[in-house]
């Protein structure tokens, strides 16, 4: 019934203050989950789910995030010479043939619905993601992927939510659904208090959207924290289009915040096949101690 998707949109302009000093000339989307930068994840989750064309939506002090997904001839020749082939095939295989990747300046951090609206060009009038790299998913198939498989089901919008502390809805845009109509959201508002909360589902960083929010987002003015949210975008979507609240399976890593990314790194540190086994018996080891 839905479309393919073909767009997915990266809003990477955001400053990163809950990891400065490390981000003050870095992007927070560089930082690296074992041996990746989360920007390459969030790249290949989206490959997964068969994105082919890839909207970056940048700001200053970003242009790692463009270097890394360029190629770099001199580095690749160096590998070739020393016979590194493993690491080369890793560095050269990072944008595969077919995928197309368009870099967008954010003039000024306005908000996650600001950003999203700055890629409309690029996305077109065609249903399309958006994936906040900071948000890791550890998920077999990957998040993005298991939302398009429900889009082709249902059609319509559909959002990543997750079970949040009552106490924390205050850092979630936070959904109210219809069970009876295969979770289709009825409300959705911008950190609420708890006690304001229509729930306990919190929207994580997925998106599949229709292109019908880039008109929304243009007339919205500034919402909460004086930035144009995504989240109100998609309060004005709910009453023409059907959008829907999407439990994925996997875990979810907030790699925004310091715990939430060492919690990654020691995830992801156990699972390579590299560091997995020298880790774990390290981290054994502590706790011994
Ligand atoms: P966050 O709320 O996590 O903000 O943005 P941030 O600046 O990245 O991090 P903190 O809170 O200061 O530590 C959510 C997502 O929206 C993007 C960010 O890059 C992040 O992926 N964003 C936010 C933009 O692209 N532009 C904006 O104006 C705001």
């Amino acid at each position: 019934m839905g479309q393919k998707v073909r767009a997915a949109v990266f809003p990477v302009a955001g400053r990163g203050t809950r990891f400065l000093p490390a981000t003050k000339a870095s992007p927070k989307e560089m930082l690296p989950i074992v041996d990746k930068p989360l920007i390459q994840y969030a790249v290949e989750e989206a490959i997964a789910a068969g994105a082919t064309k890839l909207v970056f939506v940048t700001g200053s002090s970003k242009r790692a995030i463009e270097d890394h997904f360029d190629t770099d001839a001199e580095l690749e020749q160096a590998l070739s010479e020393s016979g590194k082939d493993e690491l080369l095939a890793s560095i050269r295989g990072i944008v595969p043939p077919g995928v197309a990747c368009i870099y967008i300046r954010q003039g000024a951090p306005l908000g996650l619905g600001h950003a999203v609206l700055c890629a409309r060009p690029a996305v077109g009038n065609e249903p399309f993601f958006v994936h906040l790299a900071d948000d890791l998913i550890a998920g077999s198939p990957g998040c993005l992927a298991q939302m398009a498989a429900e889009h082709e089901r249902h059609g319509g919008s559909v959002i990543a939510v997750e079970k949040v502390p009552r106490e924390h809805t205050s850092n979630y845009g936070i959904v109210a659904v219809d069970a009876s109509d295969q979770d289709r959201v009825t409300e959705i508002v911008e950190k609420p208090a708890p006690e304001n909360a229509p729930s306990d589902s919190g929207v994580v960083g997925r998106y599949l959207l229709a292109p019908a929010v880039f008109d929304k987002l243009e007339k919205i003015g500034e919402g909460a924290g004086g930035e144009i949210q995504l989240t109100d975008g998609i309060a004005k979507l709910l009453s023409e289009e059907a959008v829907y609240a999407f439990s994925f399976d996997g875990v979810r890593y907030d790699c925004g915040s310091k715990l939430g990314y060492l919690q990654a790194t020691v995830a992801y540190g156990l699972q390579h096949p590299d560091t997995g086994a020298a880790f774990k018996q390290h981290l054994r080891n502590l706790l011994d101690a």
